[in-house]
């Protein structure tokens, strides 16, 4: 009981502090995967960016010891701006050093997640993302917008913006956002102020502009 009560007071100081990041409060490898931003740059499963390496295999070939040392110290393993190639894809190494800033047992958690990764997923029906999502992403408007906790702050938060706008006018802020905003100017969005940058998707198929529309549409 008292191991309870303690648990249900660290839970209830934890999601109090981090009540912005309401939804990622879980101490689990998944929650810390996104908690600690690792899912902004690494895809792990069918989630995440892509500035690093995709991490669903590399539980297959590196030790739990090499995976932590990865994330207290980048460096033991890359050189800072030097090119380095994973798997046929070439990175600039830019990966923060998380020593300061991740407790060494939510180290231990991450590492284990990682290494257990690919043998976990063998046993479990991982859900496709919708074709939209897979688009937003190999478009990188990940890049600059947030769905559900997950991209950049560049551009607006849009885990909700079927609410509130059309399937068509989500088309034309794609092909053409200069229709609805002035470029370089500054413009307020549900309370945020932005610079409109957003650039014009016009060589985007027709077919893949719509999937994507509609996949945002679909966010209510
Ligand atoms: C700002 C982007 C960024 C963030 C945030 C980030 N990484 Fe990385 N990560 C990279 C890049 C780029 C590389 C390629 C090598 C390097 O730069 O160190 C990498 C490499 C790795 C590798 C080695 C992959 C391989 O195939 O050899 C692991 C493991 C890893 N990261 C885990 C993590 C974890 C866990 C977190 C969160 C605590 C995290 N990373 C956060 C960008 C990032
Ligand atoms: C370089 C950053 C950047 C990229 C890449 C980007 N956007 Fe944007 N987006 C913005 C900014 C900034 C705004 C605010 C208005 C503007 O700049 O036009 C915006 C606005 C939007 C809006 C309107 C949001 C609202 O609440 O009114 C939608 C929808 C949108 N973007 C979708 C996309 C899609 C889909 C992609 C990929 C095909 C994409 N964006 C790529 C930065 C970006």
């Amino acid at each position: 009981m008292k191991k309870f009560i303690f648990i249900a007071s660290v839970c209830f100081t934890f999601i109090f502090f981090v009540s912005s990041n309401f939804a990622f409060a879980s101490a689990s490898g998944p929650g810390l995967f996104k908690k600690y931003y690792c899912i902004d740059c690494h895809t792990l499963g069918h989630e995440g960016g892509t500035v690093g390496p995709d991490l669903s295999n590399v539980g297959r070939t590196k030790s739990l010891s090499w995976i932590k040392a990865q994330i207290l110290n980048p460096a033991t393993h890359f050189i800072l701006g030097k090119k380095t190639d994973i798997d046929g894809k070439v990175y600039f190494a830019r990966m923060p050093g998380f020593k300061k800033t991740i407790p060494p047992s939510a180290v231990d958690k991450l590492a284990e997640y990682i290494k257990s990764f690919p043998y976990q997923r063998a046993n479990l029906a991982y859900p496709k993302p919708p074709a939209g999502l897979a688009f937003f992403r190999e478009d990188n408007c990940i890049a600059c917008h947030r769905i559900d906790g997950v991209g950049g702050k560049v551009g607006p938060d849009l885990s909700h913006i079927g609410k509130t706008k059309s399937l068509s006018w989500i088309e034309t802020q794609i092909v053409d956002p200069k229709v609805h905003f002035t470029y370089g100017v500054p413009t307020t969005i549900n309370g945020k102020t932005y610079l409109v940058i957003m650039p014009e998707f016009k060589h985007i198929s027709a077919s893949q502009l719509n999937t994507i529309a509609r996949y945002l549409k679909s966010l209510k």
